[in-house]
């Protein structure tokens, strides 16, 4: 598939986006731990969490997709079946990292496989803590890449600080530590979404903090089954809301977006770049905040990231940096090297790309420097194979100039699909649905310092 886009007219629109990714893969594995049955609602049908649903039906689980985005799992108490074939993990490293923790902790083995891009992606990050726990971990991969095989075993709870904020392999560890001995302890070098510890405590599994911002769980316990429904996905709205946020005057309502604050560093950049942005929380029920979310356009002011703000936005910084290429003025991102690692060169890729639409862009090895304002005009590019790249630049294209394809966009697939359905909506005026300013009463959302 390729994505043809021409530039927007006036963005006023209301929209809701599909189920958050990294919740649906959780809700799905925790709720198959549990003792009986879930309705697990605004599930993300995409093909990276159809990977975990597949994974978990070859482990035995009985899931039955009962709507577009409604799951029943019947969960298993824990006890998993032996497979009897490969698990296949596709281009999706939270699939793959996340059950490399839970496989470590059964008696049985069990080997991940993964596509191309996934066989590229470093394991020794996962396969290194859950090592120490006594797990048989192996990579059969150069340079500890997939495919991974795991022979479970007993594990023993451990204290470990993660080298690099990843909440991927945070979540493997606290997958791990439900099934060892003890209590496993982790802590990270800055804060990362926090989905696993609030899913594993809504499934009412004891998890402790400590002061230096660690988390804890305690081992050889059962999740208890619970019905649960996902809020739309933040990562996904961003490319909205940048799209609304970069227009003079646009103006974009989400509904029933999820509203972590591990999730919504994106609100304070927008903010920093001079756009007008309202959150209003509506629920948090079911512990994972759920709102709306009003942003209004404004000529946008370049901005710097860096530090402990990265790990918060590292799915958001794509399309952070498109929005600096149509900003006023230098956006700097820096001490993001793990772009490098995602599902593809994410800063190669972004570099490549911006530079191929006429923005000035210098490549450092651990971020960008974008000199905006650019005059983008409309070109042919590449998705890398990268979901988050492919929908970054069909925003770029409604700012450019003639027509912009975005090729080999089908890997879109993995984290939004109808992608391509919002987009025709975002460039066709007729299909704009007018809005009124619904919060603007609201308090603003704090600027987060960088
Ligand atoms: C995710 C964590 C992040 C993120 C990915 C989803 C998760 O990866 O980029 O899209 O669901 O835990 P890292 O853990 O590698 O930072």
């Amino acid at each position: 598939m390729e994505l043809r886009i021409k530039r927007a007219p006036r963005i006023d629109i209301e929209i809701t986006v599909p189920g958050d990714k990294s919740i649906s893969h959780r809700a799905v594995i925790i709720a198959a731990l549990s003792n009986g049955m879930c309705t697990l609602r605004g599930f993300l049908p995409s093909e990276d969490c159809m990977h975990t649903v597949n994974a978990m039906r070859v482990l035995g689980v009985k899931i039955e997709q009962s709507g577009p985005d409604t799951l029943i799992i019947h969960g298993k108490r824990r006890v998993l079946a032996p497979p009897q074939k490969q698990i296949d993990c596709g281009n999706s490293g939270t699939t793959m990292r996340l059950l490399a923790g839970l496989l470590a902790g059964q008696t049985f083995e069990s080997r991940l496989v993964g596509d191309a891009g996934l066989s590229r992606r470093p394991m020794d990050r996962v396969i290194a803590p859950l090592r120490q726990m006594g797990a048989n971990i192996l990579a059969e991969g150069p340079e500890q890449t997939p495919p991974l095989r795991i022979r479970g075993g007993s594990l023993r709870g451990i204290h470990y600080r993660l080298p690099i904020a990843s909440a991927q392999v945070k979540s493997a560890l606290l997958l791990a530590g439900l099934f060892a001995k003890g209590k496993t302890t982790i802590e990270e070098p800055s804060i990362t979404r926090n989905h696993t510890e609030l899913m594993l405590n809504y499934f009412l599994v004891r998890t402790a903090k400590n002061g230096n911002g660690g988390v804890s769980v305690f081992g050889e316990q059962v999740p208890e089954s619970r019905d649960f429904t996902i809020p739309g996905d933040i990562s996904s709205a961003a490319f909205w809301l940048v799209a609304a946020a970069a227009q003079p005057r646009g103006h974009l309502l989400v509904r029933d977006i999820g509203l972590n604050d591990t999730r919504t560093a994106l609100l304070g950049v927008l903010l920093r770049m001079g756009a007008q942005v309202r959150e209003a929380v509506e629920d948090v029920g079911q512990l994972e905040p759920r709102g709306v979310v009003e942003v209004t356009g404004v000529p946008l002011k370049g901005t710097v990231i860096q530090g402990k703000e990265v790990p918060q936005l590292i799915d958001e910084l794509p399309i952070i940096a498109v929005a600096g290429a149509l900003a006023n003025g230098t956006t700097i991102i820096r001490h993001a090297q793990e772009l490098r690692l995602k599902e593809s060169d994410r800063i190669a890729a972004i570099a490549h790309n911006l530079r191929t639409m006429g923005a000035q862009v210098a490549e450092m090895t651990d971020g960008l420097e974008i000199h905006g304002p650019a005059t983008l005009h409309g070109a042919r590019v590449a998705s890398f194979g990268d979901h988050r790249v492919a929908m970054a630049f069909a925003i770029a294209g409604l700012f450019a100039d003639g027509e912009t394809i975005v090729q080999d966009a089908d890997c879109v697939r993995e984290s939004y699909p109808g992608f391509d359905v919002v987009l025709e909506k975002f460039t066709n005026p007729k299909r704009m649905q007018m809005s009124t300013p619904v919060i603007g009463s609201l308090t603003p959302a704090p600027v987060e310092e960088a």
